[in-house]
């Protein structure tokens, strides 16, 4: 449909008069997207950068097409033909899962309906609705019904906000200057931790790391050291974060003895368990968490492990009152009179004021499937990557680091003979290769200084015929790097697909 007219721009607004042009253009997205997801045989299309960049800058932006087909087809050259796909089974890459439908569902209805969360006299039941889960949520941690929280956009909010009220309870209980502020974390902690304690203004040596044990666990003994050695230097500890799934290895830190530690030194507790919060809904792996009860605050990340699309967080608190930190009342959004009367307006809990009805995902998938499905759905890749393990740790091509608890999988390939720095680069070299062929998406990370490749399992769907033959493919990209390219490379640099 072509608007040459004047005026031509009110049948996009979308109201009581357009909702058949709602209808046709929300059905030929969905069938475009449901095409190129029943079509794609691989992850990835390996596009690169330069290749892509191109076709995005020729658009002109001041000419539009006027078409929503027109639109979709642009769309297909310049996102949806290759873009990563993570629903399919080769995806193996970050903590990003495929995503059930009744959570589409939900981003489709909240985004037409275009709630705002801050208050109640922009949401209503969305208010309450986001309320529910929360109050369902701190039910599962195990906390008491002085709970609360609120919802985010993700893991580093949800850390961020709870460490603001974690150095606020320290301000009003110690008194404390920030530079003397410190947050104790695991060498294994998620880097938005650091982050955080940059945003609220603690000094550079702020963040504390101690050391893990091998399967990558924060050691309780050198926490209690670093305990004590800040109460004898007249630092104050503001917070511990264990971490319930570290990123890389998927270790979950020891939470009672942690709480024990930090329940005698009087130090907040903030569990960061934005990947391994699946285990929440769990029926065979819940013991995993016991001691999250025991947190003052409580990342959790459903856009991990529970299946949803992106964003869906949030951050919980064993005591709702200390929310009152994060608090601004707004004569003209959210006056202390409406709080004095009750009426709930979660921008009195929130670090953003503006926000999404995220919380309509989670609701839809609970009231389609119910909790013990996507608990199923999570038991089932945390099985899978311990059989991956298994198969890993019996191959000779390969070196495993450790057993995760939850679905990662570190490991790299280890070429028969030669310098440690080859090793490196064969596995630098096996994943660029990988990811530009688009067979398969594979990540990676560094451990005691070497580089290693991760699988991060999320996908039921992921078989262990998939495992074996992403295996395979790496071991080929790497043997290939070792015979061919690395006796043409000089060692000091790897030698990148695309260059
Ligand atoms: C343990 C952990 N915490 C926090 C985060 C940050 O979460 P987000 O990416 O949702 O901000 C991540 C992300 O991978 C994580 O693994």
């Amino acid at each position: 449909m072509t608007y040459p007219h004047a005026g031509a721009a009110r049948p996009y607004l979308f109201n009581d008069r357009t909702v058949e042009g709602y209808r046709r253009a929300m059905a030929a997205g969905t069938e475009r997207v449901a095409e190129r997801i029943r079509r794609a045989d691989r992850p990835f299309s390996g596009v690169s950068p330069e290749r892509l960049a191109p076709e995005i800058a020729a658009i002109d932006l001041e000419r539009p097409l006027h078409d929503h087909a027109a639109a979709l087809d642009e769309l297909e050259r310049v996102y949806l033909r290759d873009a990563v796909y993570f629903h399919h089974p080769r995806y193996l890459a970050h903590l990003n899962c495929p995503v059930v439908i009744p959570a589409l569902l939900g981003e489709a209805v909240l985004s037409a309906v275009n709630s705002s969360l801050d208050t109640w006299d922009q949401s209503a039941g969305g208010t309450l609705i986001e309320r529910r889960l929360i109050e369902w949520t701190a039910g599962r941690i195990g906390f008491g019904p002085a709970a609360d929280g609120v919802f985010t956009s993700g893991g580093t909010q949800s850390n961020l906000h709870a460490l603001l009220l974690a150095r606020e309870e320290a301000h009003a209980i110690a008194g404390a200057a920030s530079s003397r502020l410190r947050v104790i974390t695991s060498e294994a902690g998620h880097f938005s931790v650091r982050k955080a304690a940059n945003l609220l203004g603690l000094g550079p040596d702020a963040v504390v790391t101690v050391e893990t044990d091998a399967d990558r666990r924060m050691r309780p003994a050198a926490l209690a050291r670093e305990l004590d050695r800040c109460r004898r230097a007249g630092l104050v500890v503001m917070a511990v974060v264990a971490t319930a799934g570290t990123t890389d290895f998927g270790s979950i830190d020891p939470l009672p003895e942690i709480a024990r530690l930090c329940e005698s030194a009087g130090v907040w507790l903030h569990v960061d368990a934005a990947y391994g919060c699946g285990l929440l809904v769990s029926r065979r792996r819940r013991h995993l968490l016991d001691g999250i009860e025991r947190a003052d605050s409580v990342t959790v990340d459903f856009h991990k492990s529970f299946f949803q699309p992106v964003s869906s967080s949030a951050v919980l608190v064993r005591d709702g009152a200390v929310l009152r930190h994060a608090a601004h009342h707004a004569d003209y959004l959210n006056p202390r009179r409406m709080a004095e009367r009750g009426i709930p307006n979660q921008v009195d809990k929130s670090l953003q004021t503006t926000r999404r009805f995220d919380a309509l995902k989670l609701w839809l998938t609970l009231r389609v499937m119910g909790p013990d499905a996507v608990g199923e759905l999570f038991d089932e890749v945390v099985d899978r990557a311990a059989d991956s393990y298994a198969l890993v740790a019996a191959d000779p091509r390969f070196e495993v680091v450790t057993r995760s608890p939850l679905s990662t999988l570190v490991f790299r390939y280890l070429p028969p003979e030669g310098p440690s720095k080859l090793a490196d680069d064969a596995n630098l070299y096996a994943r660029e290769a990988l990811a530009a062929s688009g067979e398969a998406v594979v990540a990676g990370t560094t451990v005691d200084g070497r580089h290693y490749l991760k699988f991060t399992l999320l996908n039921p769907e992921t078989t262990l015929d998939d495992v074996a033959h992403v295996l395979d493919l790496l071991a080929g990209h790497a043997q290939r790097y070792v015979d061919d390219l690395a006796p043409l490379a000089d060692h000091s640099e790897v030698t990148h697909v695309h260059s």
